[in-house]
């Protein structure tokens, strides 16, 4: 009886084709070739990061490997970034990774594809327009001056503060406020355990599940009030197919719901922890950020148009994205046979495509491993490839929430930098939980002082 066959690696039946004709023949020179990469399949009690950097190491900017039983390219090449998310970005659908997301967020816009995706991407967007983010201004403005009365008063009485859960704390806020707009505190409660609870497991994913009755019946109580609210909620209430003229399923609406909770939620508390962590080691960057941050007025709330005379601010946000992107790899899937480069992609072969590495690639950035925001200068930028910065993707499956997360973390550096500096007594830097997001592995906790504008 005959075994029962691996799963089917695509990449393997064509490559054993190629590898069996002459490197010289018409068919290889058209279908290009295969990039060479590890024998060993990737085990997954390996560290996924460490493994992938030694590969980068062994074979350069693009490699194929075995990884979860599938035939995976991993590139470094932002041409082959733009390839995949911009130039040829229907051929590909979600890869293997988003399974896991799938799990705890159903089908909403981040795990959709084709057609349906489509359409509710067009329904979504006008939330995250420029007018709703202005609207959203002083939300973020408020929930971050709670935020630094409490760790002034720490700062005060010489307490350590916890980062995480502080910043945690505060982005579940914006973000549902955002979408639930006064009925925040109706909400507010059941929804910390998103920052209560660290791990993102199964028993998350339930427990997480069981919330959703929440929405619904917000969703409920809505329909029957005349007033239409302006918040995310009440925008996707009205919204409406182009096509068909109708209104979102509620079983959509809560699975969008929570997508835009979890997407805007994790990724942006780890950026601005990252940023605090790499400000308290960069002592020069602190002082730089403070002379900019002294001409901003006291107690002003942050308006959307004042925000890029911030610059400073701006280029440390951008330089702890590059460093530590939170959407640290994107993987995607090849409906149909595809070239990248000189190298032939069968279909269904995956393409990992990971901003950690492409924002971190020697070719493209002078010193990648070191914190320097002045590599964000304008000046600076202008001859960078378009690609080599992908901390929100790119293309028309970007991230959604950009604009959102950019304004939302800016307001925070300023409203907390200018009054406060956040020392570090660790002497390694935070160790990295390699999961969907790229986190640190334990909560940040650091000595807050008060700088000389603080009086
Ligand atoms: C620093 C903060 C953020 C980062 C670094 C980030 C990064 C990303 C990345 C890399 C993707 C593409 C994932 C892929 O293609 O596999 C993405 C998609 C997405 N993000 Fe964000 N994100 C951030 C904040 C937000 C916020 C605040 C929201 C909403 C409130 C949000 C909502 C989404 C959604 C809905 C998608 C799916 C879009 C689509 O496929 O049409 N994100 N994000």
């Amino acid at each position: 009886m005959g075994q029962i066959s691996p799963e089917r690696d695509p990449v393997q039946d064509r490559n054993s084709v190629v590898s069996a004709e002459a490197a010289s023949t018409p068919e290889i020179a058209v279908r290009g070739r295969i990039p060479s990469g590890p024998a060993e399949k990737y085990d997954s009690s390996q560290d996924l990061l460490r493994w992938m950097s030694e590969q980068f190491d062994r074979f350069g900017d693009i490699y194929k490997a075995s990884i979860y039983g599938a035939s995976v390219y991993v590139t470094r090449e932002p041409e082959h970034a733009e390839h995949v998310l911009r130039g040829n970005w229907q051929n590909y659908t979600k890869g293997q990774t988003i399974k896991r997301v799938a799990l705890l967020l159903g089908n909403g816009l981040m795990t959709s594809e084709g057609e349906f995706w489509r359409s509710q991407r067009r329904m979504i967007q006008p939330a995250f327009h420029r007018a709703a983010i202005e609207a959203l201004c002083t939300t973020i403005t408020d929930a971050n001056v709670t935020l630094l009365k409490k760790w002034e008063q720490a700062a005060r009485r010489g307490d350590s503060i916890n980062v995480t859960r502080g910043v945690s704390g505060m982005v579940l806020e914006v973000v549902l406020r955002s979408i639930f707009g006064d009925d925040y505190l109706t909400v507010a409660q059941h929804y910390n355990i998103l920052f209560e609870e660290n791990a993102r497991n199964l028993e998350f994913a339930q427990a997480f599940r069981s919330l959703e009755k929440i929405i619904f019946g917000l969703a409920t109580q809505r329909r029957g009030r005349k007033k239409k609210e302006a918040d995310i909620l009440g925008m996707l209430l009205e919204a409406r197919d182009q096509k068909t003229g109708k209104a979102m399923a509620d079983r959509q609406l809560v699975n969008e719901i929570k997508t835009l909770i979890v997407a805007g939620h994790e990724t942006t508390t780890s950026t601005l922890c990252w940023s605090w962590y790499l400000l308290s080691q960069n002592p020069a960057v602190e002082e730089n950020l403070s002379i900019e941050l002294n001409s901003m007025p006291a107690n002003q709330v942050s308006k959307l148009d004042e925000l890029p005379k911030f610059r400073y601010a701006r280029q440390i946000i951008d330089e702890a994205m590059r460093l530590y992107p939170p959407g640290w790899l994107m993987t995607r899937k090849a409906r149909k046979d595809d070239r990248l480069g000189k190298y032939f992609v069968p279909a269904g072969t995956e393409i990992y495509i990971p901003p950690y590495f492409i924002q971190r690639n020697p070719n493209l950035w002078e010193e990648p491993e070191r914190f320097n925001p002045d590599r964000f200068t304008p000046g600076r930028s202008t001859d960078r490839h378009p690609m080599a910065m992908i901390p929100f993707s790119a293309g028309p499956r970007n991230c959604i929430g950009e604009v959102f997360a950019r304004v939302e973390m800016q307001i925070h550096i300023m409203t907390c930098a200018r009054r406060l500096r956040l020392r570090s007594n660790e002497t390694k830097s935070p160790e990295l939980d390699v999961g969907v997001n790229l986190r640190s592995k334990h909560d940040l906790v650091m000595i807050p002082e008060l700088t000389a504008s603080a009086g």
